[in-house]
């Protein structure tokens, strides 16, 4: 096998995610406090911990008091368990060629995995007889997500399909929640209402479930009835609720740049391929190297804002013209006093005085792109370092 070398040193890059774990922990500890001593809370850390890393992330969860991990993948599972992290793994997403390969190991390795059909049963159980040992089984219920997961009339039959498998366990069920950042759509009382006449099918043909899971982190905010036996937030652990909320949540991650020129333009400058900005006084334009292959989403142009650090303090500015593949260009105004080599930060936490202003949020990065704060975290590419402080 190949391991793939960078081909750019990164620190002779000037793109920074600085990542704050401290934010994580104090995130999943202030949703801690919203949960009853008997529930749990499974750190949701897929997708390379939504773009901080995952074992940074996972660490720093543990810290605040996730006593569980949830990843999409089962590679990403093998990662946490080779960790020694000392808490349940759950992966839930594989398809058979995954599921020979790899799902033995993540068996052998004492990671629960999830079920959400019939054919993903019988590679379970396959897995588990490969691996000589039981595997520990969350059934996945469909009540409304229309993606994996068993469908409520099916619930009987793959349960007991399980109860007569001595490699399989059945270890909790669970489901997924398609609008609970809308807490007014009546939606999610009907998924619970299936989810828990299945649960109860379930348990006729099989007995006692021993643990139910369903709530992501806008029910973790504002549902305590769903609750149940374990939460599963991701996007809150990294500082962007989904729903209002009082809980005090902090971004973990920063997208960081410098600039690399600053320069006076007459009235009337075009910016940026297609011209789609041209400014309308002499002003002073700064260049800042990343673009949208850095992650920024190309959509967000000429409707974002960045905060700049000069001498004299931090200023937010609006970034102007189309965002190009490595660059963008922003607005400093015509008395900035910006100077080449001046930090500049895209998305994240400033920790600026009070009366400083603050810098954008992946929300509003968000708004500008017509997109989720979870796809800006997530789409800060790979050749943005990732640098751990605090
Ligand atoms: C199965 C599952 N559970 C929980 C989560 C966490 O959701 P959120 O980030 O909205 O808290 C996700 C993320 O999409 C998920 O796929």
């Amino acid at each position: 096998m190949s391991i793939p070398i960078p081909a750019e040193d990164p620190r002779h890059l000037p793109n920074r995610a600085v990542i704050d774990p401290s934010a994580i922990t104090q995130n999943t500890r202030a949703l801690g406090t919203l949960l009853e001593e008997q529930t749990a809370l499974m750190a949701v850390v897929k997708a390379d911990g939504y773009g901080h890393g995952m074992l940074t992330a996972a660490r720093a969860a543990i810290e605040g008091g996730a006593t569980w991990l949830g990843v999409a993948h089962p590679a990403s599972a093998l990662a946490l368990a080779r960790a020694d992290l000392e808490v349940q793994i759950l992966t839930w997403l594989y398809e058979p060629h995954t599921a020979r390969t790899v799902l033995p190991q993540v068996i052998g390795s004492g990671v629960d995995v999830s079920v959400g059909s019939a054919e993903m049963l019988a590679l379970v159980s396959e897995a588990a007889r490969a691996a000589d040992r039981r595997a520990r089984v969350h059934l996945k219920i469909d009540t409304g997500m229309g993606r994996n997961g068993v469908m409520p009339w099916q619930i009987r039959e793959i349960g007991a399909a399980v109860r007569e498998d001595d490699f399989l366990q059945l270890t909790a069920t669970w489901t997924h929640l398609t609008s609970a950042d809308d807490p007014a759509d009546p939606v999610t009382d009907q998924q619970v209402e299936l989810f828990d006449s299945a649960c109860a099918a379930l348990e006729d043909e099989v007995g006692p479930i021993p643990l139910q899971h369903l709530a992501n982190s806008a029910a973790t905010l504002t549902r305590p009835d769903l609750h149940r036996d374990i939460v599963r937030p991701g996007i809150a652990l990294y500082g962007y609720p989904p729903v209002a909320t009082d809980v005090p949540l902090r971004p973990a991650m920063t997208l960081t740049s410098r600039l690399a020129l600053v320069k006076d333009v007459p009235e009337g400058q075009s910016i940026g391929y297609g011209r789609i900005s041209t400014t309308e006084r002499a002003t002073r334009l700064g260049l800042v190297p990343i673009g949208y292959a850095d992650g920024l989403h190309r959509e967000a142009s000429d409707r974002a804002e960045v905060l700049v650090r000069t001498d004299s303090g931090d200023h937010r500015v609006p970034q102007v013209g189309r965002i190009s593949m490595d660059q963008i260009v922003v607005d400093l105004g015509p008395a900035a006093d910006a100077r080449p080599g001046d930090e500049v930060l895209l998305f994240g936490d400033s920790g600026g005085a009070p009366n400083a202003p603050w810098a954008p949020t992946a929300d509003e990065w968000a708004r500008a792109a017509g997109t989720i704060p979870y796809e800006v975290l997530t789409s800060v590419s790979g050749r943005v370092t990732r640098e751990v402080r605090g």
